[in-house]
């Protein structure tokens, strides 16, 4: 049986369309963005900013007022940050950089968009292998040293969940050229920022370090990212892209999480309650199947591999209204692997009741 393989998951209008579904009745367990609503300061902040006609004009181009409110956040002068259109926007610019540095080194499987980035520069590139196996400790080792002059990180991992320890990835800025590490998903994982090594970046001119706000915010839509660099590299980036990646209501929202402190840090909070219990919930449900394996994860997602291919599984469960993610599009993994991504806890009930319609 042929199908689609995306590379990416949250595919929610397409598989409405496919299934005849209401998209209000589709559970997306193939895209990993927390599942809560917005706070409400935040939508009645951008209610206010489209009523006050505030989109009528061009961003500001140097996001002054941006800069500084994530400068304040993370301790790291305004100069050292870009917002960016989403994390992969930033990703194209680190692949530019990349390719100046020489071959590039994917640990694989990894998240595709790495590649995609590199692609348009024509800059090469291998991929590694990571070990598809491991135990629960958290932080982890970061496991490969490839020979390469430039070396791509996430932290924490995708599509594994693995929270990559900051003393093993130090040891290895001075072994290359060019680090990129994605920590789009740091904040998620309990304990996460422990492991950041964002504030590295004054110290190695070599590091870049990206982040999202898709992820914890819930706000894929609206398309936000930055990145923390030397502020030599930043200035080239800016000459060549385009003069306004990023809209008004996407600067609003940012501007307004990074210093309401107290909203941010609540979320957070409530995030990485969320992911102690149903990650834990789900991982001990996943168990109680004989023939798959839940793997450990750190994240609000967990990578799963099956006796035997999933491909009828997964289309089963989408004509459901299940979305879960086909893991073929990553490096490395087969037809028998599948990820599902944490949602609220009666979502997370109907998909594993559904699954035990299909495998034991
Ligand atoms: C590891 C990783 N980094 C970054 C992104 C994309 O982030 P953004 O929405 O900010 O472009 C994703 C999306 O799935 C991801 O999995």
């Amino acid at each position: 049986m042929k199908i689609d393989v995306d590379r990416h998951g949250g595919n929610t209008e397409k598989e409405a369309r496919k299934s005849g579904l209401s998209i209000e009745k589709i559970i997306d367990a193939s895209a990993s963005i927390v599942p809560f609503k917005l706070p409400i300061k935040l939508t009645n902040h951008l209610i206010k900013s489209i009523k006050n006609e505030s989109i009528k004009f061009y961003p500001d181009r140097s996001y002054y007022e941006l800069r500084n409110s994530i400068s304040k956040w993370h301790n790291i002068e305004p100069s050292m940050i870009l917002p960016g259109n989403g994390a992969s926007e930033l990703f194209t610019w680190a692949a530019r950089d990349a390719g100046l540095n020489g071959i590039s080194s994917l640990p694989s499987p990894g998240f595709g968009d790495y590649e995609r980035a590199l692609k348009c520069w024509n800059a090469p590139y291998i991929y590694n292998r990571l070990p598809l196996s491991w135990d629960h400790k958290r932080p982890q080792e970061f496991p490969i040293k490839p020979k390469t002059n430039v070396l791509w990180i996430t932290n924490p991992h995708n599509p594994t969940g693995q929270l990559w320890s900051r003393s093993s990835i130090e040891s290895l800025l001075t072994n290359y050229k060019l680090v990129i590490c994605d920590e789009a998903f740091i904040s998620i994982a309990p304990g996460g920022e422990h492991q950041s090594i964002i504030d590295l970046t004054k110290t190695y001119k070599n590091l870049i370090v990206i982040r999202s706000l898709t992820k914890f915010l819930g706000i894929a839509g609206l398309r936000v990212g930055y990145v923390v660099t030397n502020s030599d590299r930043l200035l080239k980036w800016e000459e060549i892209r385009d003069p306004w990646p990023l809209n008004t209501l996407a600067i609003n929202a940012t501007k307004m999480i990074m210093k309401d402190s107290k909203m941010h840090k609540k979320r957070l909070n409530k995030i990485h309650k969320w992911v102690e219990q149903e990650g834990k919930w789900l991982y001990q449900s996943l168990s109680g199947f004989s023939t798959i394996k839940p793997l450990p994860s750190t994240t609000n997602f967990q990578l799963i591999k099956s006796e035997s291919s999933i491909l009828n599984l997964l289309e089963n469960l989408k004509k459901r209204g299940i979305l879960l993610r086909d893991c073929r599009s990553f490096i490395n993994l087969d037809e028998n692997w599948f990820r599902i991504s944490l949602l609220k806890r009666e979502q997370n009930i109907q998909i594993i009741n559904t699954l035990k319609d299909y495998i034991n």
